[in-house]
């Protein structure tokens, strides 16, 4: 059993699939949060309005138990700090649902801890996944990054 399982694990493992996809950002834009996002009243908030394309249908296979895909900005703060942030994520259980094209903003609340995103180099944006086996381990993938980093622009004033 421990063998057959095993072999199962390898199997899938060594045919799994590479899937590319395409990722635009088709803005950034910086506001100061409101009171309604329970921070403080300096906080900066960055809104991503991106869009996403790619078949992820050759992850599933017999040992494919359901796909993670997240949407990450990589980006270096004013203090050096590296920074990964997952603002937008959808679980795939379905082969049916494994054709992605989603045009949208980020989900998750996307605020750089220093509270500024003010002299933050540009990030990089790169949709990634998780493949969950049903036997084995999980593996990832990338399906997609940007070419060129996006800039943070100024914060903006709020047009209510
Ligand atoms: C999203 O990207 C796809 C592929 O590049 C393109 O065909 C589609 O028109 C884009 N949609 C929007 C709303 O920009």
């Amino acid at each position: 059993m421990m063998c057959l399982l095993a072999a199962i694990a390898l199997s899938s493992f060594l045919f799994t699939a590479d899937p590319k996809g395409g990722l635009q950002i088709a803005s950034v834009k910086v506001y100061p949060a409101s009171k309604r996002h329970h921070t403080s009243k300096k906080q900066e908030l960055a809104f991503v309005n991106f869009n996403i394309t790619a078949d992820l249908t050759p992850l599933f296979h017999w040992n494919t138990k359901q796909l993670f895909l997240y949407l990450e900005a990589e980006y270096t703060n004013s203090q050096g700090v590296k920074n990964e942030v997952v603002i937008w994520d959808r679980i795939v259980r379905r082969k049916e649902d494994a054709v992605i094209n989603a045009v949208g903003k980020n989900k998750y609340m996307f605020r750089e801890l220093s509270s500024t995103f003010k002299n933050v180099a540009p990030a990089h944006y790169a949709l990634k996944y998780n493949v969950m086996p049903y036997v084995g381990v999980l593996t990832y993938g990338q399906a997609a990054r940007t070419v060129e980093p996006v800039a943070f622009p100024e914060s903006q004033s709020r047009v209510s």
